[in-house]
């Protein structure tokens, strides 16, 4: 079976990890500290904080920022669910804001009247924006920047899929990166294997703030302050400030995040080409006449490849036909209204964007390691679903 994403390891990988199984930390070593650096120069970042996965980034994101009961948290409708889970562990009211129908990116227009609306209303205490740049198109942050300016609202991006990516500003010739903490108070990464970069499981928190650091570092290590430095007689002596959580991230993943980072450029460019080489086999009339390729675009860092079916009933159909060639393909995502818990927790009516979006899409197949053979047998396979 083609995966429709898969991890990419190599010897060094497994040398590195091997290393620390052989050391004297398996967590809490030097591992995590030396990835921490490596991610803060990447993003050029004043903070970066592993922890276990991306969902407890965005756990430690909300908590550090303050949402509690009182907050409200707007998500865009298409996401994974811990992008709204996160905010919903503290207590906060989700509110689905609609996308773009061709691209699944949070809608400006419906995200401002949200925001217009919630002025008119009771003040909002703590109000959080979280965008996420799916499938590796960046979000329009500088946008979403000066409305959350605007309103006084909180914003945290959800870079899960866009490790690497970039988009040029609305009215400058400057670039805008995914997970650039001037623009966001904190963007959130995941290292899960099917994403840029794999830790097995990990996530990072970026922030340029030092509040928002410190108390998601002492966070992610159950609320625990080593205040030592006061107490020289007792150098063993810790206080519990916060209640927080062990969202520690290993050595043993900060290794294979240490090895895997090297390389993380190259991988991306790989994804490009992927994208298009499917992108230029697309763009005939055969296949455009039932589905549109995504947009090219040079910053984007293809996370996921996704095909906008004409008609909804094409998709389902399409997926189908696929497994029986022997490739997997996958939906991203169900509008998370539609989800049980959020139908009881945070009823909405359906979004038209969401809806249409999600009822078209389909990722195929994308990974550094997904070789031409198997992405012709992609392509074919989708020659053969449109002629059948
Ligand atoms: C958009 C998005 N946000 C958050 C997450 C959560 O990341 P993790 O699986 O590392 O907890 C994911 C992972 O699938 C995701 O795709």
């Amino acid at each position: 079976m083609i995966p429709y994403s898969r991890q990419s390891i190599s010897e060094e990988d497994i040398k590195e990890v091997n290393r620390v199984l052989r050391s004297d930390f398996l967590t809490q070593g030097p591992e995590v500290p030396l990835f921490e650096n490596n991610l803060s120069s990447y993003f050029e970042a004043k903070h970066a904080i592993c922890c276990s996965s991306g969902t407890a980034a965005l756990h430690l994101a909300y908590a550090s920022l303050g949402a509690n009961k009182e907050s409200v948290t707007i998500v865009p409708a298409i996401t994974f669910v811990s992008t709204a889970n996160a905010s919903r562990h503290l207590g906060s009211k989700i509110i689905f804001c609609d996308v773009d129908p061709v691209s699944g990116i949070i809608s400006i227009n419906h995200l401002e009247k949200i925001l217009e609306e919630s002025a008119k209303s009771e003040a909002v205490k703590n109000g959080f924006i979280c965008p996420v740049s799916l499938a590796g198109k960046t979000a329009p942050l500088d946008h979403i920047h000066d409305l959350a300016q605007k309103y006084q609202f909180s914003l945290i991006e959800d870079a899960s899929h866009a490790f690497g990516a970039r988009t040029d500003c609305k009215d400058s010739a400057k670039i805008i990166r995914s997970g650039d903490c001037n623009l966001v108070d904190a963007a959130c990464l995941s290292f899960h294997p099917v994403k840029h970069l794999c830790c097995a499981e990990g996530g990072v928190l970026l922030t340029n703030c030092d509040k928002i650091s410190t108390k998601a570092r002492r966070l992610r290590s159950h609320g625990i302050q080593r205040t030592h430095d006061q107490n020289h007689d007792r150098p063993w002596f810790y206080e519990q400030v916060d209640l927080g959580w062990n969202y520690r991230m290993t050595d043993i993943q900060a290794a294979l995040g240490n090895s895997q980072i090297k390389r993380i450029d190259e991988s991306i460019r790989k994804r490009r080409e992927i994208a298009k080489r499917y992108h230029d086999a697309f763009s005939e009339p055969k296949f455009t006449e039932r589905f549109s390729p995504p947009v090219m675009e040079d910053g984007h860092a293809w996370h996921l490849y996704v095909i906008r079916f004409h008609q909804a009933k094409d998709r389902d159909q399409a997926y189908k036909f696929l497994i029986k060639r022997g490739i997997m393909s996958q939906i991203h995502y169900i509008p998370l209204y539609r989800h049980p818990y959020y139908q009881k927790s945070s009823p909405t009516e359906p979004l038209l964007g969401a809806e249409t979006y999600f009822e078209r899409c389909l990722s195929i197949p994308l990974y550094p390691e997904l070789n031409q053979t198997e992405q012709t047998e992609v392509i074919e396979a989708l020659s053969d679903f449109i002629s059948d």
